[in-house]
């Protein structure tokens, strides 16, 4: 993974290390308890996947800007600041191996963090001096919440299905990947609109792809991802591995699996997705969409960053957490 991430990022590494800059300095304060949560959150900084889209997209389209830059902390910190917000929506006590923000400073405390981290985010794009961008980050913010209300009135109605959870993880996943590859490519240095369309579509296809394995991994014993396995039954949610088993089951049985499912019976729900399928139908839609992205691409001039985008969907669409 390590390995694979610095393959990914060889092509664009100075400008790395430019993101990481301007976003630790994105994060200052005058605030103690402020600075006491941003030192909690950057314990476990993650993958950056996000901002390493942006720039990668900025690079394919015909080279990084400073506005590339600010818009790469952008993407970041809305990222962090829904995961710190969804983390208390959630309920949720671990986040990348680590205490959430909520269980470590408690709701009152991690939803005003969010809010920093939102803020900081909106700044940021107000630096690239493009109303595209400073646009782009803020209908993001809006999709996320559409996202988590979709989740939110989904699990609580009997109306979940494919269809309703593939809106679902557009919204909350897939379009801010799609914002990534969008604000590199509006962001590059000779930009055109054909070529900021196509890194839409290649952006909207790796994040679905990103989501749909996440599922997957709440469905995978003995996996280390930093989050307890059986974590969206846990919370109520029923994802594409279940969905497309309880859609293929008999009337009776569908009223075992929601009986189970709303008695969170973890172990059973588990062994019913692997032995029905739940697991291998999710692993098929993930290589559908991973052929999909990498079909985009092509449009592409060949370059190394080309080849590095190709090895980023591969990592996304194979990655072991
Ligand atoms: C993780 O999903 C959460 C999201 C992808 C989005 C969360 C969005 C919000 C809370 C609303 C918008 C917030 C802002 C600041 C604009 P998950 O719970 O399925 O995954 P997890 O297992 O990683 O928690
Ligand atoms: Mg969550």
């Amino acid at each position: 993974m390590k390995q694979a991430l610095q393959q990914i990022s060889t092509p664009i590494a100075t400008q790395i290390d430019a993101f990481q800059q301007a976003y630790q300095a994105a994060l200052q304060s005058n605030n103690a308890l402020l600075q006491q949560m941003v030192t909690h959150v950057n314990q476990s900084l993650g993958k950056q996947m996000r901002p390493m889209l942006v720039l990668l997209c900025a690079q394919l389209c015909g080279g990084i800007t400073p506005a590339t830059i600010h818009a790469a902390v952008s993407v970041e910190l809305l990222h962090v600041a829904s995961l710190i917000h969804d983390d208390v929506v959630d309920e949720s006590d671990q986040r990348r191996g680590k205490p959430s923000l909520w269980a470590s400073f408690q709701s009152k405390a991690a939803v005003l963090g969010g809010d920093f981290y939102l803020s900081a985010a909106l700044s940021e794009a107000v630096k690239s001096q493009q109303l595209t961008i400073i646009n782009g980050i803020a209908n993001m913010g809006k999709k996320l919440v559409d996202g988590e209300l979709l989740q939110l009135s989904g699990s609580k109605n009997a109306i979940y299905n494919q269809a309703y959870y593939f809106k679902v993880i557009e919204a909350k996943t897939a379009e801010l990947f799609k914002t990534c590859a969008q604000l590199g490519a509006l962001s590059a240095q000779h930009s055109s609109k054909q070529l900021v369309e196509k890194a839409v579509q290649m952006g909207l296809a790796i994040g679905i792809c990103f989501q749909l394995k996440d599922d997957v991994f709440d469905y995978q014993q003995g996996e280390h991802i930093g989050k307890p396995v059986g974590n969206d039954v846990q919370e109520g949610k029923m994802t594409l591995p279940l969905l497309y088993v309880y859609e293929q089951a008999s009337e009776s049985e569908k009223a075992t699996i929601k009986q189970a499912f709303d008695n969170k019976d973890v172990a059973y729900i588990q062994q019913l997705v692997s032995e029905k399928g739940g697991i291998d139908y999710t692993l098929e839609q993930i290589n559908l969409y991973k052929q999909k992205a990498l079909q985009y691409l092509q449009d592409f001039e060949d370059s190394p960053t080309r080849k590095a985008i190709e090895q980023f969907i591969l990592l996304v669409a194979e990655r072991e957490k």
